[in-house]
């Protein structure tokens, strides 16, 4: 493949919004990256492109059948003015494990990265600088064959979009209240759980408005198959401390494997905590709570950075959490991440790439 990346400019910049204004996903810069892939000649024709609608044929192939995939990672404007991509390479590698289980044709790792690096670079003007703020960027892969029929499609288009973002949720860092669901399933072993397809955020969107129409930001999703082991809420990875030790669902195929819990795992190894990937089911967590051993509980994802967790709803049961503030380790590790992400504290892991 020729990998030399045509960048076209826009003729019109948009207005780009104050920092304070920042919430999540509802404005885009004035570029995006662009790749197409046939068959016959694998991905091809890299390109930066004005922001701007696709014509797509009715017949679409992810319009009818969801095959497609996303990402989502952030860049961050530093005190020092350089920006950093955080820990990229994680993500392009989730991204092929994605296209794999999604019959997508898998993407030069370099080319991925290249896409993200450049994009960021045409667009570097639209990195807000406020801690909190940053630019979200959404690669996204989607079967682009007009054709119906359940089969692989035999063309695909790679593009990517950033937005400058504020914080995910409206509370802020101020901790959610989440609603454990037994009535609905999100994923089973052998399924979908683990890919960041669609799908699973489609299979979440019921659950979630019944959910927010109780009160509560978010769900706590149970195991498939018994409804008692917790895996993971519709936005984020969960992690909760029960005495000393430090509880995540394991990577068995049915939750995401997020980036933001692989580093705040690495990061709470590295203090000599306890930390334990292992099952957890809910009755434990009520029984921990019931006795006061169950000291805190956050969700960790890309766009909810590190998120305290203030209350869980079981049934008729409200846990309330640390008093419903955020807890000691869970400042901690935000503090930690976000000062690697800002350049604030040295990157030792080599977690950052500067554009
Ligand atoms: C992310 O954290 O990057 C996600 O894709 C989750 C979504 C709720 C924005």
């Amino acid at each position: 493949m020729n990998d030399a990346i045509r960048i076209t400019r826009t003729a019109t910049k948009k207005e780009k919004p104050k920092d304070k204004d920042l919430a999540f996903g509802n404005v885009f810069t004035d570029h995006m990256f662009v790749m197409d892939f046939q068959e016959e000649k694998g991905w091809y024709d890299p390109r930066v492109e004005p922001y701007g609608p696709f014509a797509m044929d009715p017949a679409t192939a992810v319009l009818h059948y969801g095959q497609g995939l996303f990402e989502g990672l952030k860049a961050f404007r530093g005190r020092d003015g350089k920006i950093r991509l955080f820990r990229p390479q994680k993500h392009v590698e989730r991204l092929n494990r994605t296209a794999e289980r999604m019959c997508i044709p898998t993407l030069d790792p370099e080319m991925v990265l290249k896409s993200w690096t450049t994009l960021v670079d045409v667009d570097r003007d639209w990195t807000p600088s406020s801690v909190g703020t940053s630019l979200y960027l959404r690669p996204t892969i989607v079967a682009s064959e007009p054709f119906l029929g359940v089969r692989p499609a035999k063309e695909y288009l790679y593009f990517v979009i950033i937005s400058p973002v504020g914080p995910y949720y409206a509370e802020g860092m101020n901790p959610v209240k989440i609603k454990v669901i037994d009535k609905y399933v999100r994923a089973v072993v052998g399924g979908l759980g683990e890919a960041k397809t669609s799908a699973n955020y489609a299979a979440s969107l019921y659950a979630a408005e019944e959910a927010k129409h109780e009160g509560f930001t978010q769900v706590l999703w149970l195991d498939g198959v018994h409804r008692k082991y917790i895996e993971e809420v519709g936005t984020m990875n969960i992690m909760l401390k029960i005495g000393d030790e430090i509880i995540t669902p394991p990577l068995q195929g049915t939750i995401l494997a997020g980036v933001t819990r692989d580093s705040a795992l690495t990061l709470m190894r590295e203090w000599g905590l306890r930390v334990s990937e292992r099952p957890v089911t809910i009755d434990e967590v009520r029984e921990a709570a019931s006795k006061g051993a169950l000291k805190e509980v956050w969700g960790t994802g890309t766009a909810a950075v590190i998120s305290p967790v203030g209350e869980l709803a079981f049934q008729r049961e409200r846990i309330v959490v640390n008093g419903g503030r955020i807890g000691e380790l869970t400042q901690r590790l935000y503090d930690t991440i976000v000062a690697i992400q800002y350049g604030a504290a040295p990157d030792t892991r080599g977690w950052t790439v500067t554009v």
